[in-house]
């Protein structure tokens, strides 16, 4: 017998009966992003691999470790998208987007891949929502930016979130830290592991994104004196943008502190940086993160061009919702169409009626009554309407509501008015128990 397949290791299958929490997460993300002004972006799944590479950084764990690199049959080299940002921006360039306008609000949604270590909050395919302001370098842009984030997540039941936030400064700010913490971390450095080693050569911020917990302890180490922080070295035009955006989040009432030691994962940010965590998570416990990108667009070829974004993990969303006991949403019960046997041929054009307002069930498999009204049972439906023989002879159909054993003929003529009597006018509704 042929070995049956599994989804590949980090991807998972979204069944009915757990889709319905994901329609319901997306429809609600949907709603806020509408109300916010922002137009809906779509791009590629698989982009050139040196877009990512010049985009999330050469030296980033992204594009070292964990990028699904790929040759096409035309041997070009590509990858399947880690992250959103830089196909909006390559997107943005390639279709003269700045000539339609300064600031473009944008976000999407959809599937990224990144090849890491599978664990609880950690796929190689997972879902984001994503949000970008192209155009503009003023703070308020990333104070906007962070109150649509805090939006999201309020939509979705969220509450008391603290945004941590710190400036990565600019490039400049950045190398000078690195030396600072190249030299603060000398005294343990042979006791980091190999690869916190590599990094403080290459990439030495990310020495402090570290997992792991001996060397999370070494950073606590006395005879180290206290940790360099990157605010200490800011630029005096960092600082006042670290302040008027620290000053614009206050001035909305979302809570935020400044975490010292965030730096982010991708190599393309400058100044503002946020993330927020839910640490019932353990040790994948960013739901979401972002960040000002303003050397991003120049890098990738355009004319210099500031932006701010970020992205939500929905897997992760989706993680904290079922451990809350949020219900998905109940499928609507609509209504279960039976036939007899003189009225079989009729049944599919009756249901293909109702189906333009109704969500409508019907046997396919020419069954007898009893198990067409078990299978009425099992279907969650509400209502069902019998095609007795000798009722559709008067024009009549028997209506019966499951709920009650009530039931009545009714003229097809009065049917319409009968069936939003019992399901009321506006049958499909997606709304979900949130707390
Ligand atoms: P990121 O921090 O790399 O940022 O990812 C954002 C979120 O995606 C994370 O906080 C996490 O919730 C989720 N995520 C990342 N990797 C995985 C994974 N393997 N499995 C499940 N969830 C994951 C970005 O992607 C940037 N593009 C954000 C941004 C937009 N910055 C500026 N604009």
């Amino acid at each position: 017998m042929a070995e049956r397949h599994q989804a590949p290791r980090g991807t998972r299958d979204l069944l009915p009966g757990e889709i319905e929490r994901w329609q319901w997460v997306e429809a609600r993300a949907r709603e806020v992003l509408d109300r916010y002004g922002y137009r809906e972006i779509r791009t590629p799944i698989f982009e050139d691999y040196d877009l990512f590479a010049r985009s999330s950084g050469e030296a980033s764990d992204v594009v070292q470790k964990e990028m699904y690199r790929f040759k096409d049959l035309g041997d070009r080299d590509l990858a399947l998208r880690p992250e959103g940002t830089a196909g909006v921006c390559r997107a943005y360039l390639q279709h003269g987007m700045a000539q339609q306008g300064r600031i473009h609000r944008l976000w999407y949604m959809g599937p990224m891949f990144r090849y890491g270590r599978p664990q609880k909050g950690r796929y190689r395919q997972f879902r984001q929502v994503g949000a970008e302001i192209i155009g503009t370098a003023a703070p308020g842009a990333d104070v906007e930016m962070i109150a649509l984030f805090v939006d999201l997540f309020d939509a979705w039941g969220f509450r008391d979130l603290t945004v941590a936030l710190n400036s990565l400064g600019t490039p400049e700010t950045r190398r000078a830290y690195g030396e600072r913490l190249r030299q603060w971390l000398a005294p343990v450095r042979a006791k980091l592991g190999a690869d916190a080693q590599q990094r403080l050569e290459t990439n030495p911020l990310r020495v402090l994104d570290t997992k792991s917990p001996e060397e999370r302890a070494l950073f606590e180490d006395p005879a180290l004196g206290t940790m360099p922080k990157l605010l200490d070295v800011l630029d005096p035009e960092s600082r006042d943008h670290f302040e008027a955006v620290r000053a614009g989040l206050t001035a909305l009432g979302i809570a935020h502190e400044t975490d010292h030691g965030l730096v982010r994962g991708l190599d393309y940010y400058t100044r503002t940086a946020f993330e927020v965590h839910d640490r019932s998570l353990g040790a994948q416990s960013a739901l979401g993160g972002g960040g000002r990108y303003d050397g991003l667009i120049e890098a990738l070829g355009g004319s210099p061009t500031p932006g701010v974004g970020f992205s939500i993990g929905l897997d992760r969303v989706l993680l904290v919702l079922e451990a809350r006991g949020v219900a998905p949403a109940a499928h609507a019960g609509g209504i279960y169409l039976a036939a007899m046997e003189g009225t079989r041929t009729l049944a599919p054009m009756l249901a293909r009626a109702l189906r333009q307002v109704y969500t409508v069930d019907l046997d396919l498999e020419a069954r007898g009554l009893n198990a067409q009204m078990k299978a009425a049972d099992k279907s969650g439906a509400r209502v069902v309407i019998l095609l007795g023989e000798e009722e559709w002879q008067r024009g009549e159909v028997l209506v019966k509501e499951l709920a009650t054993g009530a039931q009545q003929a009714v003229t097809l003529e009065g049917l319409v008015e009968a069936l939003d009597r019992l399901l009321g006018p506006a049958p499909v509704s997606d709304e979900a128990e949130t707390r």
